[in-house]
C-alpha cells in the first residue's frame, strides 16, 4: 500500500511537471499555483482564470520602479489593476516570487526569500493551492476542495468586482471596504474609503478619512433612496442586503459587459464600462455627481437643487433658515428649523415631502413587516420621532423607516426621488386655517374649493376630449403615424410606455404667431426663420422649416418622433410639431434668454456670465452632447455645434437646440458620407468641411471651438489678429504655458485657474486635426469633472485661413466649398 501510495504521489508530480511543461511549448498558461509551480517576476509569467477574464501576475504602475503582485483584465487593451497584493510592501527589484506553501498560505518573498506580504489562515491543508477564479477571486484552497482558507475578495483595494460584498460580517467582526490608491504610481492606501455602513438603516459612504463626503441615500428595494446619479443599468444591478449575520453591499452584471466600480486616488467613485469602439473604459455614473452630492451641504430640513446654481440649498416648505443672515451669504450649514415650533402635547402632524433624496438614517429605526400606517402611528407616539417613509418601495411600498434627528442631507431629484413625511406643529397642517375660521369660515372654504375644483376638473375633461378628438380625427385622416414604443432611459428604470408628440394644425399655429409675423421672428437659421408664439397659454418657439422639399410626411413624421425622444436636461424640448402640405414646422419651448452668443461675444452682456456658470455652461453642453451621442437610444450627431445653437434658459442654464435637424433635413444620409455639408464657417473640422466626412468626432471639435470661445469670449469666425485664429492663438499660449492667457478679461476676478486651464486644454483636445485623437463626449465630461492630469494637446486642425469671407478649399476629389457668413451658415459641396 506504501509503496502504491508513493507512486502515486510521484506519478502525480510527473504529471503536474509534464503539463507544466506542455503549458510552456504551448504557451497555455494555467490558473494555478501549486507547490511545484511558483509565479517568479521578470520572467513574464503570470497565471490566467479558466474563462481568460483575469491574469495574475508582477507590475509596476505608471512610471514607477516598484514591483507589486497585481491582478488586471486579460482580454482589454489597456492595462486595468482590480486588486493588489503587497500594495503597503513594495518589491524594489525584479526578483519576487509568488509562492504557495504550508499549511496553506500564498506567500510573496523577495530575492534573499524574505517574506514581504502573505495571505493568512485558520485552518491547515496537505496539498495547498492558488486559484484565480474567472470572477477575480484569487483564492488559497485545499486541492479539488470548495472551501476556501484565503480569499482575495475579502480584501479589495480600490475596485469592487460584481460578487464581492462590501460590508459587514458580524460573527467575525471583520469589515469589507474600498479604499482609494495614495496616487496613479503607489496603490498603498490613500485618503478614500467606500464603504457600507449598517447603524440606523445601512447606507453606503464615501469618506476621505474620517469626514463622510458623499452619502449613497438608504436602499429601498430597488435602489438607494433617491441618489440621483448611482444609475441602474440594464448590465448592471446592485443591492444591499441586511441580515442577522452580515450586512452587505454587492453589484452583479446581467450581460457580458466588462465593467467596474473603482475608487479613484482624488475620492471619485466611478462605475466605468469598457467600450470597445472607444477601446477606453466609459464612465456610466460618477459619484459625487454635482454640488449637491456634497454629504449635508445643505444643513438640516434643508434641501439642494443643482439646477438652482449657485443658490444651492432651500428651505424644506414650512421650515426657515436657522440663521437668516448667513443663509443670505450662502453659509447653508446652519440648515433650516421650523418656522413654528413643534408642542408634542398639542398633537403634531405629518406633512408629506416628494421628489427628494431621503434624509441620513444612520440614527434611523426600521420594521420591514409595517405598513405606513402602522408606521404612522408608531412615529406619532414618540415625541422624537421627526419623520417616517416606507423602507421598500417596490409594489406600492412596505416596511417602517423613522428618525429620530434633525433630517440631513436632502436633496431633489426630480426623477426617481421619494415620499416622506415630516412632523410640524398642528398649525402647519393644510387644514389649520379651517379651524380657526371657525365653522362658517370651514364651509365656506370647502364650498370654495370644491367649485374650483369642479371647474378644474370640467375644464381638463373640455381639453382632454378635445384633443382626444383631434386625435381620433386625424387617426382616421391617416396622419397621425406617431405611435411608438417609447422606452425610457436607464435613469428611470425600464418601464415602456406610449409616445406621442402633439400635432398641431397650421392654423393654430399661424394664430399662436400672428400669423408669422415679422414682429415676432426672433432668428432665422439655415433651416428657416424661427418665431415666437403663445399657444394655450404657454410662449413657444417655433421653427418653420423651409429644406426639407424631397421628404415624404411619414418620414419626416418619423424623423420628428426620433428627435423629439431625445430627452435630456440640456436639450431644447420639443412641444409638438406642424404639417400641412408643404408647410412643415417644429414647436419647442421658449427660453427667455436666448442663445450664448448674445452673451460671451457682447462687450456689455458678457459680465453676466461669470466663470462658475460659464464653467456649468460648458460641463452642461458637454453632457447633452454626450447623451446625443451615446446615452439616448439613437445615435445623434448635431452637426451644427456653436454658440447661436445653444439656448439659455431663465437661470442661464444651457439648453442645445437644433439637434436632429441635420438629420431631418438632410436627402441622402445613408453613409457617414454626405455631399451636402451643414455646418458653420468656424466649427466645422477639416475632415467635415474638406471631404464631408462627419462622426461624432466632428461635433467634438465644434465643441472644443465652443470651449475656447466660452473661455476667451471672442468668436472664431471673427478672431482677429494678424498671425492666426482663436485656435492658433490658443495653441500659441497653451504651449508657452500661458493658457490663463486667454481668459476674457471679464472674469479674472471670479475665475477658477485649474478650472480654466483645464478647460483650455480640453477644448485643444477636442480641436486636434485627427478625429482619432479628439476625444469621445464622454471622455471630456470625466475630464471636465476630475483633477487627474490631462494628455498633452498636439497642434489643433487649422483649416480655415484668417481675415476670409470667401474660401475655397480643394481636397483630392476636387470638390469646392463656398463659405458665406449667414448665422447658420449652410455649406454646398457641388
Ligand atoms: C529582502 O528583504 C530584506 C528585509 O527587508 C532585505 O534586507 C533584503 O535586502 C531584501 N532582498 C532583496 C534582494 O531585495
Ligand atoms: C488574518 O489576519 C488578519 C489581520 O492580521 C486578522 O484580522 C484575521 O483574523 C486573520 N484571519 C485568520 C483566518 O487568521
Ligand atoms: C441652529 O443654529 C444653532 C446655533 O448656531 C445650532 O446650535 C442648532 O443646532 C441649529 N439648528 C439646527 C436644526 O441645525
Ligand atoms: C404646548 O402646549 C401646551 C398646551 O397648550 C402649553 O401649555 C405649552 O406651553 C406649550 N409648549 C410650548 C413649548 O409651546
Ligand atoms: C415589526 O412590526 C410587526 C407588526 O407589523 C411586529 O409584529 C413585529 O414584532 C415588528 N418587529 C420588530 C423587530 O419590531
Ligand atoms: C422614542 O424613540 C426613541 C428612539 O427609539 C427611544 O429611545 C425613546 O425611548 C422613545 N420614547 C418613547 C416615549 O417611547
Amino acid at each position: 500500500m506504501k509503496v502504491l501510495f508513493k507512486e502515486d504521489v510521484f506519478s502525480y508530480i510527473f504529471m503536474l511537471m509534464f503539463l507544466s511543461s506542455i503549458d510552456q511549448c504551448f504557451g497555455v498558461t494555467s490558473d494555478t499555483i501549486t507547490t511545484a509551480n511558483f509565479l517568479k517576476d521578470g520572467e513574464g509569467n503570470s497565471i490566467v482564470s479558466h474563462g481568460g477574464t483575469f491574469e495574475l501576475g508582477f507590475f509596476s504602475p505608471g512610471n514607477s520602479k516598484n514591483r507589486y503582485v497585481g491582478m488586471w483584465y486579460k482580454k482589454i487593451s489597456v492595462r486595468s489593476v482590480v486588486w493588489v497584493a503587497n500594495r503597503e510592501a513594495p518589491l524594489t527589484s525584479r526578483t519576487g516570487s509568488l509562492k504557495v506553501i504550508e499549511p496553506g498560505i500564498l506567500v510573496l518573498v523577495n530575492g534573499t526569500n524574505k517574506v514581504v506580504w502573505s495571505t493568512n489562515t485558520s485552518r491547515s491543508v496537505q496539498n495547498p493551492i492558488a486559484q484565480l477564479l474567472d470572477s477575480g477571486n484569487l483564492v488559497v484552497k485545499q486541492a479539488g476542495d470548495g472551501n476556501f482558507l484565503w480569499q482575495s475578495f475579502d480584501h479589495p483595494t480600490n475596485t469592487l468586482l460584481p460578487g464581492m460584498k462590501l460590508g459587514w460580517n458580524f460573527v467575525t467582526g471583520r469589515e469589507v471596504y474600498l479604499s482609494s490608491w495614495k496616487n496613479e504610481e503607489d496603490p498603498a492606501p490613500g485618503d478614500y474609503t467606500y464603504r457600507c455602513d449598517p447603524t440606523g438603516y445601512p447606507q453606503n459612504f464615501l469618506k476621505k478619512g474620517s469626514n463622510v463626503i458623499y452619502r449613497s441615500g438608504p436602499w429601498n428595494g430597488l435602489g438607494f433612496g433617491g441618489a440621483t446619479n448611482s444609475r441602474y443599468g440594464t448590465f448592471y444591478r446592485y443591492e444591499i442586503v441586511s441580515t442577522n449575520t452580515e450586512v452587505y453591499f454587492q453589484t452583479y452584471l446581467t450581460s457580458t459587459v466588462i465593467a467596474t466600480l473603482i475608487l479613484n486616488p482624488n475620492g471619485v467613485l466611478q462605475l466605468l464600462t469598457w467600450g470597445d469602439a472607444e477601446q477606453a473604459w466609459v464612465p456610466f455614473f460618477i459619484i459625487p455627481g454635482d454640488n449637491c452630492d456634497t454629504y449635508k451641504l445643505c444643513g438640516s430640513y434643508s434641501s439642494c437643487n443643482s439646477n438652482d446654481f449657485p443658490v444651492l440649498c432651500g428651505c424644506l416648505d414650512k421650515f426657515v433658515p436657522n440663521s437668516s443672515e448667513a443663509w443670505n451669504k450662502a453659509d447653508w450649514s446652519g440648515g433650516c428649523v421650523r418656522r413654528t415650533q413643534l408642542n408634542c402635547s398639542q398633537g403634531d402632524v405629518f406633512l408629506k415631502y416628494s421628489q427628494l433624496k431621503l434624509p441620513d438614517t444612520r440614527n434611523s429605526w426600521s420594521n420591514v413587516t409595517m405598513t405606513l400606517e402602522e408606521c404612522k402611528n408608531i412615529c406619532s407616539k414618540n415625541c422624537s420621532c421627526m419623520a417616517y417613509s416606507n423602507s421598500d418601495i417596490r409594489d406600492g411600498g412596505s416596511g417602517c423607516l423613522l428618525w429620530f434627528n434633525n433630517l440631513l442631507d436632502i436633496r431633489q431629484v426630480p426623477k426617481g426621488g421619494l415620499d416622506f413625511y415630516i412632523r410640524v406643529a398642528s398649525s402647519e397642517s393644510d387644514d389649520s386655517l379651517e379651524q380657526s375660521n371657525g365653522k362658517k369660515g370651514k364651509t365656506l372654504i370647502w364650498i370654495l374649493a370644491s367649485s374650483v375644483g369642479v371647474i378644474l376638473v370640467i375644464l381638463s375633461m373640455l381639453i382632454y376630449h378635445r384633443r382626444r378628438r383631434k386625435v381620433l380625427e386625424l387617426k382616421k385622416r391617416g396622419r397621425l403615424g406617431y405611435t411608438g414604443n417609447y422606452k425610457m432611459d436607464l435613469n428611470s428604470g425600464n418601464c415602456a410606455e406610449e409616445f406621442e408628440i402633439p400635432l398641431f394644425d397650421l392654423s393654430t399655429i399661424a394664430k399662436a404667431t400672428n400669423n408669422f409675423s415679422i414682429d415676432v421672428k426672433i432668428g432665422e437659421g439655415g433651416f428657416g426663420p424661427v418665431y415666437k408664439g403663445m399657444l394655450e397659454g404657454q410662449e413657444i418657439a417655433v421653427k418653420r422649416l423651409s429644406r426639407t422639399s424631397t421628404q415624404g410626411e411619414n418620414e419626416f413624421k418619423n424623423e420628428v418622433l426620433y428627435i423629439a425622444k431625445l430627452q435630456h436636461r440640456n436639450l431644447v424640448k420639443i412641444l409638438g410639431c406642424c404639417i400641412e402640405g408643404e408647410e412643415k414646422m417644429l414647436i419647442y419651448e421658449y427660453l427667455p434668454n436666448g442663445s450664448l452668443d448674445s452673451f460671451i461675444f457682447d462687450d456689455t452682456q458678457n459680465k453676466v456670465l461669470d466663470w462658475p456658470k460659464r464653467f456649468h455652461i460648458i460641463n452642461s453642453i458637454a453632457r447633452g452632447l454626450m447623451y446625443l451621442h451615446q446615452d439616448s437610444q439613437l445615435r445623434i450627431i448635431h452637426r451644427d455645434l456653436k454658440a447661436n445653437n445653444i439656448l439659455l434658459d431663465k437661470d442661464m442654464n444651457p439648453k442645445i437646440s437644433d439637434f436632429g435637424l441635420a438629420k431631418i433635413c438632410e436627402e441622402d444620409d445613408i453613409g457617414a458620407k454626405t455631399n451636402r455639408v451643414v455646418g458653420t464657417y468656424g466649427y466645422l473640422s477639416p475632415e467635415y468641411a474638406l471631404h464631408g466626412l462627419y462622426s461624432v468626432k466632428s461635433d467634438v471639435f465644434s465643441f472644443g471651438i465652443l470651449v475656447l470661445e466660452i473661455v476667451s469670449g471672442k468668436s472664431n469666425r471673427r478672431f482677429s489678429h494678424p498671425d492666426h485664429n482663436l485656435l492658433g492663438h490658443a495653441w500659441k499660449i497653451y504651449k508657452e504655458g500661458r493658457s490663463i492667457e486667454l481668459l476674457d478679461e471679464c472674469l479674472s476676478d471670479t475665475c477658477s485657474r485649474s478650472e480654466v486651464i483645464r478647460s483650455i486644454c480640453i477644448g485643444l483636445l477636442c480641436v486636434q486635426q485627427c478625429p482619432e485623437d479628439r476625444p469621445s463626449m464622454s471622455s471630456v465630461v470625466f475630464m471636465l469633472n476630475n483633477e487627474g492630469v490631462l494628455p498633452q494637446a498636439k497642434q489643433p486642425g487649422f483649416y480655415i485661413e484668417r481675415n476670409t469671407k470667401e474660401v475655397e478649399f480643394s481636397s483630392n476629389q476636387h470638390t469646392n466649398v463656398s463659405v458665406s457668413e449667414t448665422p447658420i451658415t449652410i455649406l454646398e459641396v457641388r
